[in-house]
């Protein structure tokens, strides 16, 4: 009897599972799954490790690895069959300390040139295992494969695995790499997860909250980011590994520094001004943006965080006409319409945030009721995303949620870029520099002209009312442009100055006229 009342139980606790389910409609959350254990793994030495590669200007690429030796030297072997190796660099090193911590032998050895879409096999430190990497191609069609927040658990694993199921060309990073915070030896263990993957295809990252580890008084931020993972800063005109820039194919993407400085008078903030200046959308057609924290975000998780950058930057990234922004920092994905300034934009960047790459402290569950009108798809699974440029005109995205450990499409698009829309690509400075160049010789010109004819007029002991009309409509037309520029920019010089006097100069034109322009002594007999 008892046993029948058992049995009736777990059948109802079964049904009512099961109806749970279906009610609640969508699949039930995975809950975050355990920090993966790396078994000591006892190596020589010399035996290079967490083997990764970058790209480093064009037709090269940087090799990182790291050996406990630290005379173990910086080389890299490399040719394009298996164990004959045709070429050889020569490198450098690095080591850093985190209070009782202390790194090996870090290797950074750029090689090549190299050629476009080809297989190149190759050994570090004269010994040990044979990587293999392909090369991105110089033309279209390129792929990309996204995840951000990636940190080195279960799900961190299945979104791996996943990836490698992928053909692609280079893997972007939206920050947060190992969520080491400060344990320095899980930098070593999301090193050697990631070896497999990262030594073959160039991993390109930015930084996340995750990577600062920084301590009062202690220690600078990033030393530990900036020590492994160097990205071509230098080869992109930056001076920090913070923000960098690179191309592949036709595609110019642009890393940002959610944890530099981002305001007007910043090193970054001027730094991406040039960058964006040099982008010749004729060879790189796409303008794609990656940063840590997003500016469109209709997840509780972070809201607000990213909106000091965002008022900084996003009129730069508008003017240059970015088609694609990726961030992460929010552990859940979401997919926004084209928008500028908080609202829909034909002309502005489509924003997606991918923060869902299978860290430890699991997912962002709540959201923001009802949606903004420019959130387009919203979910807070794990899983990443696949971005093929076709041509210069169509991408197509995708993003695959890691359901029951199935690599499962679940939000797809087709994206067409900024190019040939009608759309403003050519920069805010360009255009906007032109612009006040016509403006301002114009303004020149009409203002000689009144001059002369006041002088005319002078000479005659007359007024010429023409010309203080032109003085005063050039006064006002300066005002209001000026005027119009300063509530853009906020910007005291000069459009503030600028349009501050020609207030003035326009008042005291409009005083003249009414008085009846110049009085002048009567003359003399
Ligand atoms: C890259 O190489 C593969 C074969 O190795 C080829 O199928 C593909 O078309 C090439 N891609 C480009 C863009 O050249
Ligand atoms: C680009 O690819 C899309 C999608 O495959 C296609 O419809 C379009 O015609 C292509 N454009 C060019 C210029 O090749």
């Amino acid at each position: 009897m008892r046993f029948t009342m058992k049995i009736l139980l777990h059948l109802l606790t079964v049904i009512l599972f099961i109806a749970g389910t279906v009610l609640a409609g969508d699949y039930v959350r995975p809950p975050p799954r355990k920090t993966l254990h790396f078994p000591w793994d006892p190596k020589s030495s010399s035996q290079p490790q967490q083997v990764h590669i970058s790209l480093a200007g064009d037709k090269h690429m940087r090799v990182t690895w790291i050996t406990n030796d630290g005379s173990s030297p910086s080389i890299v072997e490399y040719g394009t069959s298996p164990g004959k190796y045709s070429a050889i660099s020569q490198g450098e090193s690095t080591k850093y300390s985190y209070v009782l911590y202390s790194s090996g032998k870090i290797h950074h050895t750029v090689i090549g040139p190299l050629q476009d879409n080809t297989t190149y096999f190759y050994r570090c430190g004269g010994e040990g295992l044979e990587f293999q990497l392909k090369t991105p191609p110089s033309k279209f069609p390129v792929t990309f494969a996204v995840a951000g927040d990636l940190g080195q658990t279960g799900w961190t694993k299945s979104t791996l695995d996943h990836i490698d199921q992928c053909k692609y060309d280079v893997h972007l990073l939206p920050g947060d790499l190992s969520y080491a915070d400060c344990f320095q030896h899980r930098w070593d263990s999301f090193g050697q997860l990631v070896q497999p993957l990262a030594s073959s295809r160039p991993w390109m990252v930015t930084q996340g909250n995750h990577e600062k580890e920084k301590i009062l008084f202690l220690e600078d931020g990033f030393v530990s980011y900036n020590s492994r993972w160097k990205m071509p800063f230098a080869e992109s005109g930056s001076t920090s590994n913070l923000y960098y820039s690179f191309d592949v194919a036709g595609v110019h993407i642009i890393m940002l520094g959610s944890y530099a400085p981002y305001d007007e008078h910043s090193d970054q903030y001027s730094w991406l001004k040039a960058d964006l200046l040099k982008v010749d959308r004729k060879r790189t057609p796409w303008l794609v943006v990656l940063f840590h924290v997003p500016w469109y975000n209709s997840n509780r998780a972070h809201q607000g965080e990213g909106d000091d950058m965002m008022a900084s930057m996003e009129p730069l990234l508008y003017a240059a006409g970015a088609d694609l922004v990726f961030t992460g920092h929010v552990h859940a994905y979401e997919r926004t319409k084209r928008v500028y300034n908080g609202k829909s934009d034909p002309c502005g960047a489509v924003h997606i945030t991918i923060g869902d790459g299978g860290n430890r402290e699991g997912l962002a569950h709540r959201y923001k009721q009802p949606p903004p009108e420019w959130s387009v798809f919203r979910e807070a699974s794990f899983g990443h995303g696949e971005l093929k440029m076709v041509n210069s005109t169509h991408a197509f995205w995708s993003w695959h949620r890691n359901d029951d450990d199935e690599s499962v499409r679940s939000d797809q698009v087709w994206i067409t870029s900024l190019i040939g829309s009608g759309c403003n690509t050519r920069g805010y400075f360009k255009k906007g520099s032109l612009a006040s160049l016509g403006g301002g010789l114009g303004t020149g010109f009409l203002l000689i002209l009144a001059g002369y004819l006041s002088l005319q007029a002078f000479h005659k002991r007359k007024n010429s009312y023409f010309a203080l009309i032109l003085e005063t409509v050039c006064a006002a037309v300066l005002t209001w442009v000026m005027g119009q520029r300063y509530m853009q920019t906020s910007k005291i010089m000069p459009a503030g100055v600028v349009a501050g006097i020609s207030v003035v100069m326009t008042g005291f034109y409009l005083y003249k006229i009414a008085s009846g322009g110049n009085h002048f002594p009567s003359k003399a007999e």
